[in-house]
């Protein structure tokens, strides 16, 4: 059964379970294991797409990957990330908003950042669309942040981070994702707002948790991050079915005649002769 905003929003010291995924199968997968929210993250243009980093990803991108993602898990809440730029001004933030929830049929829409963040948040909670926010290391300006690292660490930085979790509490999202915090601090955020936290990198204080599905899986075999949990090598696995299908198809052991279909040889006759 989908949940509801207002589930989530009351979610509050529950555990959340949040999963990315990008396509028919991949939601599908997802949704019949159980998880309580898909993520359709701009992770795609990594895992899925092979670029260096979220920043190319388009809002074409970003609806194409959710409707399929929609149409693989209709009974789950979908949240679909507002990739760079595409909330660069409230404008743009509630035109494309508007596209993902119309068009690709997303529940939600989780965009990043704290403070920079409030106008297009505030503005979005305002048109009567469901927000998670995003911060701590947020990729689409990693390299801002002097890339992939834990932030919040010293004291500016872990009370910057609290307030931008207040901050975006006030301006009406249900949730925040805290990605690559110190687990003591993502506690302490934890405690000090009452919409849920969804960690990534940030320990096991928190209302629920989210993962990228090629990661979980072993789908993805470029740099993994030390939170990234691996519970399958899928990869492996696809790898060595593929090569026993080309050794199969250059041997001549497949197809064979448990995979190929018959006719009559009468009919075969009349049309061949021999
Ligand atoms: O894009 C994404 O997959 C994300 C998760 C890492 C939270 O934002």
């Amino acid at each position: 059964m989908k949940r509801t905003v207002l589930e989530l929003r009351q979610s509050k010291g529950g555990r959340l379970v949040m999963l990315t995924a990008y396509d028919f199968p991949g939601a599908r997968l997802a949704s019949e294991a159980g998880v309580d929210l898909i993520l359709v993250g701009d992770s795609l243009g990594m895992v899925v797409l092979g670029y260096e980093s979220t920043v190319p990803v388009t809002m074409e991108d970003m609806l194409h990957h959710a409707k399929a993602a929609r149409r693989g898990a209709p009974d789950t809440f979908v949240v679909a990330d507002m990739p760079f730029m595409s909330y660069a001004s409230s404008e743009r933030a509630l035109a494309n908003a508007a596209r993902l929830m119309q068009e690709a049929g997303a529940d939600s829409v989780k965009l990043e950042g704290g403070l920079d963040a409030l106008p297009a948040a505030e503005a979005l909670v305002r048109a009567g669309v469901p927000v998670l926010g995003y911060i701590g290391l947020t990729p689409q300006t990693a390299s801002a942040l002097g890339g992939y690292k834990l932030q919040g660490r010293d004291e500016a930085g872990a009370r910057r981070l609290l307030e931008e979790a207040s901050a975006l509490e006030r301006a009406g999202c249900w949730g925040v994702v805290l990605e690559m915090v110190p687990a003591p601090l993502a506690r302490a955020i934890t405690q000090s707002i009452s919409i849920p936290t969804i960690g990534i990198g940030a320990g096991p204080h928190c209302d629920g948790q989210v993962l990228v599905f090629h990661d979980l899986v072993g789908l993805f075999s470029g740099f993994a991050p030390k939170f990234a949990k691996r519970y399958a090598e899928a990869g492996a696995l696809i790898r060595d079915a593929i090569a026993r299908y080309a050794a199969e198809v250059r041997e001549g052991t497949f197809p064979d005649a448990a995979h190929s279909f018959d006719m009559r040889d009468e009919v075969l006759k009349r049309v061949y002769g021999g």
